[in-house]
């Protein structure tokens, strides 16, 4: 018996030693310590032994009961420990390590000088308008002074739909709806994607965005559109930045110029983008055409107005330094990511 008993406690010991979490432990203590482990198994054979064994062997069970419970004590003292340096490994927290970067995305550079432009305009007191891009050809062209025969339809090569819908060529439709709407005063500007079969170089793209600008009111004069314009310019390009305007022919507005910006590659030398101008032109512009007004029901004795057109995709370029418009539609990340 003694031999069995001691060894228990062998087994115990190296039993205990593998026990590697809490719950073990306990599987453990029942299966040595409780009513029906092993320990218990072997006091119950105690009947069988003589007087002067009884005793000897009933000390060394309850030794060896004291010893198990010790070292279950310690071993557990130990997997606690280890537990909670295991946590605290687990959770430790590195702050110097970079975060991971999520991606985010930016505005387009056609969208940031666009809000430029609203907020410059705005600031004028003009306030914004939208149209259809889808289009009448009755507001693209008729009610702008341009006849079915008329020869300015083929300066702006269209697409049709059907013979009397098509993609709108420019923005100017937008002030026919807007006169129709509104009595002056009139202040708007109109921006929004217009589109013509347009051969694709490095100032030219088939489908590109206007901004337009109307502004319908009592003794409104060519003077006003200029000193606009002019402020609109140095607003957005600087102090120092250079225009001129030339004469042009729209048939809605009479007078009529086109304004051009120096070119901002090569000042004015003549360079590929110019085309050996010097020159790019940024906008159309004139006084609206009284039939244009009449048109609207607008009374060209008593109202007088300005308009203008501009091309976004132009002035994004001149913004930015930018050579080639084509870069605004092939949404290349590594151009994208510098705005
Ligand atoms: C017009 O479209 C007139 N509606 C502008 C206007 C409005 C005049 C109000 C008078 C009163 P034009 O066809 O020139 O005009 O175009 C205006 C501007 O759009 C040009 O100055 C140019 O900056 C831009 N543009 C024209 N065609 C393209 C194209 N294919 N790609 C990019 N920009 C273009
Ligand atoms: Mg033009």
């Amino acid at each position: 018996m003694k031999n069995a008993l001691e060894q228990i406690r062998q087994k115990a010991v190296s039993e205990l030693a593998q026990a590697h979490d809490l719950k073990q432990l306990d599987a453990l203590r029942v299966q040595y310590l409780g009513k029906k482990g092993e320990l218990t198994a072997i006091l119950k054979q105690m009947g069988g032994l003589s007087a002067e064994e009884r005793p000897v062997v009933g000390q060394l069970a309850n030794e060896i009961r004291s010893f198990i419970e010790n070292h279950i004590d310690t071993r557990s003292a130990e997997l606690k420990e280890e537990m909670t340096l295991q946590k605290l490994r687990d959770e430790r927290l590195d702050v110097t390590m970079p975060g991971t970067l999520r991606p985010i995305g930016k505005k387009h550079p056609l969208t940031l000088v666009l809000d430029e432009v609203k907020e410059i305009f705005l600031g004028m007191g003009f306030d914004v308008a939208q149209g259809p891009e889808v289009e009448y050809d009755y507001y693209n062209f008729e009610a702008l002074n341009i006849p079915k025969d008329h020869p300015a339809r083929d300066t702006q090569d269209t697409f049709y739909i059907t013979d009397n819908i098509l993609l709108r060529t420019q923005t100017s439709p937008v002030q026919v709806r807007v006169m129709e709407q509104k009595k002056p005063p009139i202040r708007i500007i109109s921006p929004g994607r217009v589109y013509r079969s347009d051969a694709v170089d490095a100032t030219h793209s088939p489908l590109f965005h206007q901004i337009e600008g109307l502004v319908v009111d009592k003794g409104v004069t060519m003077a006003d559109l200029k000193g606009t314009l002019e402020i609109f310019v140095k607003r957005l390009y600087g102090e120092e930045s250079v225009v001129r305007f030339r004469p042009h022919h729209f048939p809605f507005t009479e007078p009529s110029a086109e304004m051009d910006c120096m070119c901002f590659a090569c000042h004015g030398e003549g360079c590929r983008l110019c085309k050996g101008e010097g020159w790019i032109e940024i906008l159309g512009c004139g006084m609206v055409h009284p039939k244009v007004l009449e048109n609207c029901g607008i009374d060209p004795e008593e109202y007088s107005g300005f308009a203008f057109g501009m091309g976004l995709e132009r002035i994004v370029m001149r913004r930015f330094g930018i050579d080639d418009l084509r870069l605004f539609y092939e949404n290349d990340l590594r151009f994208l990511n510098q705005f």
